[in-house]
Parts: structure tokens; C-alpha cells; sequence
């Protein structure tokens, strides 16, 4: 599925967020990149993720299973080390970064539990995490939000070139843990001062902790 959206995907994003993604992900390294971190960027898609943390001077490993999706990456820049793996059985040893990033991929992780376990191995005590994900916002935006989701997110499925692959998305949404279980689901694997923060009326939330010592 993720080789058949890798040529829309960048278009896909920048339209179904308004160009707000570029932004949030500035956030997120800037949250938890440091200079000359060594950084792990999994689910990497097309790499903006990994190319926000290389810009902050990080040396940056950009992992996804998705070989259409890496060859998109690997057209925007060759500083980055493009890898194909699958995150839940991580090609490294244990604690070989000093941070690790995922921009909306924890979602379709078949087991998350065991992924975040696995995020936290190759991470060195101290190490930062930060994930950014899309999440069900309550409130007064909650029947936009379903509105987005439910109808407007398929229709443009239909319509777009590659859309049919969209289909995935509210599903993959509804059936993730909000941002407190997930902040639950991350101390469980091991991280401390798990904190989150949510983005456009909470749509997104970018959750951050430290790998335990
Ligand atoms: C929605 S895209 C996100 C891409 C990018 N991180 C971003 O911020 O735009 C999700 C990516 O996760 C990858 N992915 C999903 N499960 C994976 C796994 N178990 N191991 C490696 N990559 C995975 C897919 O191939 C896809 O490229």
C-alpha cells in the first residue's frame, strides 16, 4: 500500500494539512535534535522527517520497509543514510542513538507495543523520543474533524490520482490509542517524562520522553 502512495504522498500531505506538516515536524526536532545527535528517523517515508533532523546537524538514519517510499527520499538528499527495515526488528544494536523520531508511522505498526519496546533498544539511556501522530481531537473540533475524516478525506480518495489508497487512513485513526494511552503505552516501554502536546486543535499530538536510564 505505502509503494502505491509514494508518488502522491508529499502532495497528499502538504493539501490534507494545509502545509502545516512542515511546520509540526520542525517542532518535533526541534524538541528533541540536538547537533551531532545521532538520529534515527523510522517509518521515514519520504524522508521530510529525517531531512528537518539533518538540517539541525544531526547525522540521521531514515528507515521504512517501503522501497518506492525510500527512492523518494533518496531523490531529495544522499546526507541522509536510507535503509529499508522494518521498525518492529530494527537492523541496529542496542542504544546506537541519541534520538529517534517517527512522523505519522507508529499508526500502522502492526504490534505497537513491540514497537516502541524496539524504538527504545536502539536508543541510549537518556536518549530522546519523539513521535508525531494524528489523533481524535474532542471537543468543539471533534464533528469537523469526523466530518474531514469520514467524508471529505474518501471523497478526495476517489478523485485524487493514488487516492484510493487514503482509504486506510480514518480507520487507522479511529483504532489508535488517544494521547494519553499512547503517553501510557510509552512509559510501559521504558520511557520516562513521557509529555504530549497536541497541534491544530488537536488533530496532531507529538508526544516526547526519554529512554530510561
Ligand atoms: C504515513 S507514512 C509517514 C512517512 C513520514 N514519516 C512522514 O512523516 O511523512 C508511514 C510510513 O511508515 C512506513 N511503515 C509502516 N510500518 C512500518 C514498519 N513496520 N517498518 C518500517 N516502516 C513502516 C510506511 O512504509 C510509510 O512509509
Amino acid at each position: 500500500m505505502f509503494d502505491r502512495i509514494a508518488p502522491f504522498y508529499d502532495a497528499m500531505n502538504r493539501l490534507m494539512t494545509a502545509g502545516l506538516d512542515r511546520r509540526w515536524r520542525r517542532i518535533t526536532v526541534g524538541e528533541i535534535v540536538r547537533p551531532g545527535d545521532r538520529v534515527l528517523d523510522a517509518c521515514c517515508g519520504t524522508g521530510d522527517l529525517a531531512l528537518a533532523a539533518l538540517a539541525r546537524g544531526a547525522d540521521v538514519v531514515g528507515l521504512d520497509f517501503s522501497e518506492r517510499m525510500l527512492d523518494r527520499a533518496r531523490a531529495k538528499s544522499r546526507e541522509v543514510e536510507w535503509t529499508c527495515g522494518d521498525m518492529l526488528a530494527l537492523p541496529f544494536g542496542d542504544e546506537t542513538f541519541d534520538a529517534v523520531t517517527v512522523g505519522f508511522g507508529v499508526r500502522n505498526v502492526d504490534d505497537l507495543e513491540a514497537g516502541l519496546r524496539e524504538l527504545r533498544r536502539v536508543l541510549r539511556p537518556g536518549g530522546r523520543i519523539g513521535i508525531l501522530e494524528i489523533t481524535t481531537p474532542r471537543g468543539a473540533l471533534a464533528p469537523f474533524y469526523r466530518l474531514w475524516f469520514d467524508r471529505i478525506v474518501p471523497l478526495l480518495g476517489r478523485v485524487l490520482p493514488g487516492g484510493s489508497a487514503y482509504t486506510y487512513l480514518p480507520a487507522s485513526v479511529r483504532r489508535f490509542p488517544g494521547p494519553e494511552a499512547l503517553a501510557a503505552l510509552l512509559e510501559s516501554a521504558g520511557f520516562s517524562t513521557v509529555r504530549f502536546r497536541r497541534f491544530a486543535g488537536g488533530i496532531v499530538a507529538l508526544h516526547v520522553g526519554e529512554a530510561g536510564r
